[in-house]
């Protein structure tokens, strides 16, 4: 397999203390992001997968490691850096849905390109771009609380596309949703990796990991394992549903 890495990690640590106590939530953790890559992260509630997101979007501080992008260290960037790239490279769905709830919608979707100095004009049509991708084109003035979980949530990723990102992070985006729901968030991240979208996302879902390339499992914060789908062209859905199960339960 010769795709390019889009982004390297090499011995990520990250250990938190509280209340004067350590606790190691990533230890040694390295691997590569694949460009035009769907990959999915599985691991135990609790085994790391938010932290290594964070970690890996530039969104916290390592304790020790390195990561790379694009030809550089952006570990060591300072804090303006570091916003100055998540804002233009890096697109990210939180596990909790957090749009602005006074904001509309369509207010919501755009902001990101308010913020960063798009053009007005080049940010709106680009929301209602997305908006009409997202099937959620008639519900441009309504508020977060005023629309289903589902259509939130499309509203996020929506957001978090706004800049065309090299690498979108979602976090367990079909976590709170019922199953047509989270159906169709995975229907559009699916569509979005075709067109040459690279993806990380964190799942607990078995259906929702079989749409991925390749497969990280994450266990007490280390590597746990990793299954590439690159190597069963021929595994059909169900298939895959079946490998997944058997990696993740460690049955063989
Ligand atoms: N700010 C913090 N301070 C101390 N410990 C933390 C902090 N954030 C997370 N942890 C701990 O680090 C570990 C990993 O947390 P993380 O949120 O990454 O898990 P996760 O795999 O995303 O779990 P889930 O599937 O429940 O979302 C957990 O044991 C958690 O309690
Ligand atoms: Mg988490």
């Amino acid at each position: 397999m010769n795709k390019p890495v889009i982004l390297k990690a090499v011995n990520l640590c990250k250990t938190y203390s509280t209340g004067g106590e350590q606790f190691h939530a990533i230890r040694n953790v390295s691997l590569d992001i694949y460009e035009g890559d769907f990959t999915v992260i599985m691991g135990d509630s609790g085994s790391g997968k938010s932290t290594l997101l964070y970690l890996l979007s530039g969104m916290d501080e390592l304790t020790s490691g390195e990561i790379h992008f694009g030809g550089d260290r952006i570990d060591r960037y300072n804090e303006r850096k570091a916003a100055a790239f998540r804002s233009r490279q890096i697109g990210y769905v939180y596990q909790s849905i957090n749009l602005v709830p006074d904001l509309t919608l369509f207010e919501n979707i755009a902001l990101p390109g308010y913020i960063s100095g798009m053009s007005r004009a080049a940010t709106e049509r680009r929301a209602e771009e997305l908006m009409a991708g997202m099937d959620i084109a008639d519900l441009k003035s309504r508020l977060p609380s005023q629309v289903s979980g589902g259509q939130q949530q499309r509203a996020a990723i929506a957001r978090s596309l706004l800049h065309s990102p090299a690498l979108l992070f979602a976090d367990e985006p079909t976590g709170s949703l019922n199953h047509a729901h989270g159906a169709a968030v995975l229907d559009i991240l699916t569509r979005f990796n075709l067109l040459g979208q690279s993806i990380v996302m964190v799942t607990h879902d078995i259906r929702a990991a079989a749409r991925a390339d390749r497969l990280i499992l994450i266990r007490d914060g280390r590597i746990g394992g990793e299954l590439d789908f690159a190597e069963f062209p021929d595994a059909d859905t169900t298939q895959r549903e079946e490998m997944i199960f058997a990696f993740v339960t460690g049955k063989e």
